[in-house]
């Protein structure tokens, strides 16, 4: 038995409770780790909301929240290749076993070894965020020496796609409420602060020949006021929403396999998606490390320590 946190029913915070749960018997093709550390996503609370049936697994309530964990293998299920118990590992938990929990099941295929040198606590900000940042510049494609506009830099995915950028040698313009600053410049963006100037006048001004690619973690309306500064429509890239076809850009493709996941650790040991990690929750305090994220204008990644 362990402790988890969760939700009794699709809703919004009232439907957020405590309770203890057997530890989930890993399937096949997956592993039962003891969670270290769990990463806070936008995502959790859209699953609690009922906004995301095809992610949510299908199980049971109370159902767990949470998507990603860094943790210690337990127990293996079938078919489960290059995973051993004890090894210290990091993923996704895909089928909705939930990683807000003293116990979880992580799917193998999507799970990886945390590499020497490497925190829990870096690790488990990576399947989400870290390879998300990977995979939007990838799908972008753009040389050294372009120009980037990452809508929404001062989040999770925002900031480590901001670092993965300046790395790449592209030029990274970035839009966030005036707290974002300091962390976004400190990653190499020019930032430019929504909510005190034009944000179309200003980058207009800072690059006249228009910008070689977009990548939005806002949507809405943010992504439509932004998406014309683009140079060609198609290098428009959201991450967030689908929508975003309508205006000829692309919804990110990901990729959640463990090459991914080995590479975005790679990153990170090497500086490069070192994640901006502002918050570290108890799992006790776990409702108030959801809502700073829900609230919609967290900073860098909140954590969950649970071990
Ligand atoms: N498709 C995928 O696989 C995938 C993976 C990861 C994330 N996502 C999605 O991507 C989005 C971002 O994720 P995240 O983890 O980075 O979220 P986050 O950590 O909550 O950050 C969102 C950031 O956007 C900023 N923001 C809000 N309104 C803005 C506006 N009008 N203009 C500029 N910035 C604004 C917020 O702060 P300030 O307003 O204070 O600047 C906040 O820093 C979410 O919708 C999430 O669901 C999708």
């Amino acid at each position: 038995m362990g402790q988890a946190w969760g939700f009794s029913g699709f809703g919004g915070s009232e439907v957020q409770e405590f309770f203890e749960r057997p530890d989930p018997a890993p399937g096949r093709g997956e592993v039962l780790i003891r969670v270290d550390v769990a990463g806070v996503n936008p995502l959790d609370h859209l699953l609690r909301a009922g906004l995301v049936p095809g992610l949510d697994g299908g199980r049971p309530f109370p159902r767990v929240l949470g998507m990603e964990a860094a943790g210690t293998v337990l127990a293996l299920g079938e078919d489960v290749e290059g995973l051993e118990v004890g090894d210290a590992v990091f993923g996704f938990a895909l089928t909705g076993g939930g990683t807000y929990a003293e116990t979880t099941v992580l799917s193998a295929a999507n799970t990886a070894r945390i590499p020497a040198g490497l925190s829990a606590t870096v690790a488990a900000t990576l399947p989400v965020a870290g390879t998300t940042a990977v995979d939007a510049l990838d799908q972008l494609g753009l040389p050294a020496g372009a120009t980037i506009l990452v809508n929404g830099v001062g989040g999770g995915v925002g900031l480590a796609v901001a670092r993965l950028a300046a790395a790449r040698g592209l030029r990274v313009l970035g839009t966030g409420s005036a707290a974002k600053r300091e962390q976004a410049e400190a990653a190499g963006v020019r930032f430019v602060d929504y909510t005190a100037e034009d944000v179309v006048t200003t980058v207009r001004s800072l690059v006249p020949a228009g910008i070689d690619g977009i990548v939005d973690l806002v949507g809405g309306a943010s992504l439509r006021t932004v998406a014309p500064l683009a140079r060609e429509p198609r290098t428009v890239i959201s991450v967030g929403d689908q929508s975003v076809a309508e205006l000829g850009g692309r919804f990110v493709e990901r990729r959640l396999d463990r090459a991914n996941l080995e590479r975005s650790a790679q990153l990170a040991l090497d500086g490069v998606l070192a994640p901006v990690i502002t918050a570290v929750h108890p799992l006790s305090d776990a409702p108030a490390a959801l809502a700073t994220v829900e609230r919609g204008h967290a900073a860098g990644k909140v954590v969950i320590k649970v071990t």
